[in-house]
């Protein structure tokens, strides 16, 4: 336990469950005041409950939503310094022709709308007032094709990084750094298919992870802090790819 973020107040989208929950608790370790954001309100409250800090309700694909989220941390907690605009879906996967508009609406409407809308509101307040730090969790599935099913939430994921990339440079001067993780299969809900036990999930994704197993909530989280901390102060643009080199 550190004190890389004593003072600073940070935001985490999707806070309330897996690699958001646990970069939550990591930030809040290092001496952060942590507001976690997302649509289930006692799942934000239980998340609360064990690490500290605030919740605000959001839906990522809402503007005045994303606005409010934004005002009501400022207003709380007299700043916004770190951002982690995390909060995703997967979507239903099926072969790209397959999948029906609604379905790759709601993937891109959640995880690229939803990300600049998050992003938009944050810069509008950190280029104000001193600037601040932001990354956005992409995915490793944005440069390959290697998994089957996957059109709508591999395409999402592509135009995280390229959002991050663009916005990057567009507000770098202005004091605000953005940067991107791009996961591999981390040990969530969402690299489970339903059903699916930790054994059956080891063995459908045998032979793509050369480290041989899938990632910890831990490793993304760590991966975050570093790029939203002062050592990173030189890295801008970024996707920093913790995928125990299934992308390598
Ligand atoms: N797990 C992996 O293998 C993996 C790999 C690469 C990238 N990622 C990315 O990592 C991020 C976190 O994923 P995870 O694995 O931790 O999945 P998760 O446990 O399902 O978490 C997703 C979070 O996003 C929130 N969320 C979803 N839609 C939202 C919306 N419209 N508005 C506000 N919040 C919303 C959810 O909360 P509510 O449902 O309460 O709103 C939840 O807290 C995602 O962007 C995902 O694409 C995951």
């Amino acid at each position: 336990m550190g004190a890389r973020f004593a003072g600073k107040v940070v935001l985490v989208t999707g806070g309330s469950s897996g690699i958001g929950r646990e970069t939550a608790r990591a930030f809040a370790a290092e001496g952060a005041t942590v507001v976690v954001a997302g649509r289930d309100e006692q799942r934000l409250a239980a998340t609360v409950k064990e690490i500290g800090g605030d919740a605000v309700t959001v839906d990522v694909t809402n503007p005045a939503d994303v606005a409010r989220m934004v005002e009501t941390v400022v207003a709380r907690h007299g700043g916004l310094d770190v951002a982690v605009n995390n909060a995703g879906i997967l979507g239903s996967p099926a072969p790209a022709a397959d999948l029906d508009e609604d379905g790759f609406g709601a993937v891109l409407a959640t995880n690229v709308t939803g990300t600049w809308l998050c992003l938009k509101h944050e810069v509008a307040h950190m280029r104000a007032h001193g600037g601040g730090a932001i990354v956005n969790i992409a995915s490793n599935i944005g440069a390959h094709g290697r998994l089957p099913n996957m059109a709508a939430y591999a395409a999402s994921k592509a135009a995280v990084s390229a959002l991050t990339r663009t916005a990057a440079r567009d507000h770098i001067a202005e004091g605000v750094r953005i940067n991107a993780v791009s996961p591999g299969a981390t040990d969530t809900e969402m690299s489970r298919r339903p059903g699916e036990t930790d054994a059956d999930r080891a063995e459908r994704l045998k032979g793509a992870i050369p480290l041989g197993r899938v990632g910890a909530t831990a490793e993304v989280a760590a991966a975050v802090l570093w790029l939203a901390s002062g050592e990173a102060a030189f890295t801008v643009g970024h996707d920093l790819v913790v995928d125990g080199g299934a992308t390598a």
